[in-house]
């Protein structure tokens, strides 16, 4: 998979994908993470990218020309699934939103700033907007930062146990069930029974019995979606 992702601040995306399970899923080439300064598509000589709006509105809105010649280069070399603009106004992001993405090849991800981006943008161009929940950020950096994590560690080979993302938590619409590590008692807290036990077929059993009890207890909504 390759993701090109157009911001004017590379800086805040570096780091989040430089690590880990992220950082290990580039280099073992299972995925490509392209970062592009949208500065170096601005036509004037002080690298501007945005403007006042029209209408007398307050705050800068991001210009359709530079953004447009960014798109348009990635686009000449070859085709994408997916153009997706991160902002508030969006699609909720959820599980089912990154297992799609992650049988993509080729999506390129917009960071929104400032007031927001001309229209023409969002009209004519951006495929997909995507928000990762009702609240505002002060930029889309670290919503596509939450996008490209929750992608990558779908993508095949990406987690060394193969299994583990199938069984996240969301997936099927169910909360994981609690884990626990050594020591079995500590201060007289004691991990459950069935764990210790050496029943594989109890232990599933259990677990399925704590992902519905905590689903239900703690996100109902899941189990009507
Ligand atoms: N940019 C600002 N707020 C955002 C949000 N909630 N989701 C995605 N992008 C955003």
């Amino acid at each position: 998979m390759r993701i090109d992702i157009i911001t004017v601040l590379p800086e805040l995306l570096e780091s989040p994908l430089n690590h880990s399970i992220i950082k290990r899923a580039q280099l073992k080439g299972h995925v490509d993470i392209y970062i592009h300064n949208l500065r170096d598509y601005s036509t004037n000589k002080h690298k501007n990218v945005d403007d006042y709006a029209f209408g007398g509105d307050a705050g800068m809105v991001m210009m359709i020309e530079p953004i447009d010649r960014a798109i348009s280069a990635l686009k000449q070399q070859r085709d994408y699934d997916e153009i997706i603009y991160t902002s508030p106004d969006g699609i909720k992001y959820n599980q089912q939103e990154a297992n799609k993405l992650a049988t993509y090849n080729n999506i390129i991800i917009l960071c929104g700033h400032y007031k927001g981006i001309d229209q023409r943008i969002r009209d004519h161009i951006i495929t997909k907007e995507i928000s990762i929940g009702d609240y505002v950020l002060t930029g889309g950096e670290l919503a596509a930062a939450i996008i490209v994590d929750s992608v990558v560690r779908l993508l095949p080979g990406a987690i060394s146990d193969e299994t583990s993302a199938l069984t996240d938590s969301f997936q099927d619409n169910l909360l994981a069930p609690p884990v626990y590590t050594r020591p079995a008692n500590y201060k007289g807290l004691k991990v459950p029974d069935v764990l210790l036990s050496g029943n594989f077929k109890e232990i599933d059993k259990w677990k399925e019995e704590q992902s519905l009890q905590r689903t239900k207890k703690l996100r109902p909504d899941l189990l009507n979606e």
